[in-house]
């Protein structure tokens, strides 16, 4: 397999849109996400995405076909739903770059390309200034009935990387769960680290 995992911006950021709604469908239908998603709210969602200031996709290519991406860009043109726990906690927005997804297809995982991911992002968060890099993540119950038996956390991975869980610095996001009848709020948890 020919892998390979690169940045991408501008018109070949606009161009990896649709192969990001096709892989944020596929792996966040997995635990924990357990997202019922639709093609429709991933257009109004990549349309906003591809607005904001300093985006950047990192994309994971094998033989050219992407198979996984992760992306990141100013938290001060983000939603207004991510940015108030900072607001809140007395951050300046301005100074955040706020790393959306990592997807990545289950056959690739394992290989290191989750570190490339964050290591690309924070490497263009740097370049353009930012002074924090932020991600959040879904809380599930830890005794939810769709866990997979095996199913590891990724904190470990964060801690890893530096990043640590900013206490009470949780946005509220909506979206069905495959099976449920209808949207529901999630906490999202953020995780902080100084660039
Ligand atoms: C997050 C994700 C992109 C990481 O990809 P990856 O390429 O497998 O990650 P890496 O190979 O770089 O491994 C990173 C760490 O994950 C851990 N890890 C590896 N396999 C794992 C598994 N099956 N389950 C949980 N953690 C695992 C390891 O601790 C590894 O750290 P180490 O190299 O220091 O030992 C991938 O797991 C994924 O797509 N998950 C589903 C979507 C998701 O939950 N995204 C995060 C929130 S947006």
């Amino acid at each position: 397999m020919a892998l390979c995992v690169v940045p991408l911006t501008g018109p070949a950021l606009h161009a990896a849109l649709d192969d990001l709604a096709a892989l944020r469908i596929a792996v966040f239908r997995e635990y924990p996400y357990l997202y019922d998603g639709t093609l429709d709210y991933e257009q109004g969602y990549l349309r906003l995405f591809a607005k904001s200031r300093d985006g950047v996709i990192v994309a994971a290519r094998d033989n050219g076909e992407i198979v996984g991406c992760a992306t990141g860009s100013a938290l001060a043109t983000q939603h207004g739903s991510l940015q108030a726990p900072f607001r809140d906690a007395g951050y300046n927005p301005g100074e955040i770059f706020y790393c959306g997804e990592s997807v990545l297809l289950p056959q690739y995982r394992g290989q290191g390309i989750g570190h490339i991911f964050f290591e690309e992002r924070e490497k263009h968060a740097r370049a353009k200034g930012y002074k924090i890099s932020a991600f959040c993540a879904v809380v599930r119950a830890s005794d939810h009935p769709a866990r997979p038996a095996g199913y590891r956390p990724l904190d470990a991975f964060w801690q890893s990387r530096g990043y640590r869980k900013a206490p009470g610095m949780i946005a509220r996001l909506s979206w069905k769960d495959i099976g449920a009848a209808s949207a529901t709020d999630k906490p999202m948890q953020f995780w902080l680290k100084d660039l």
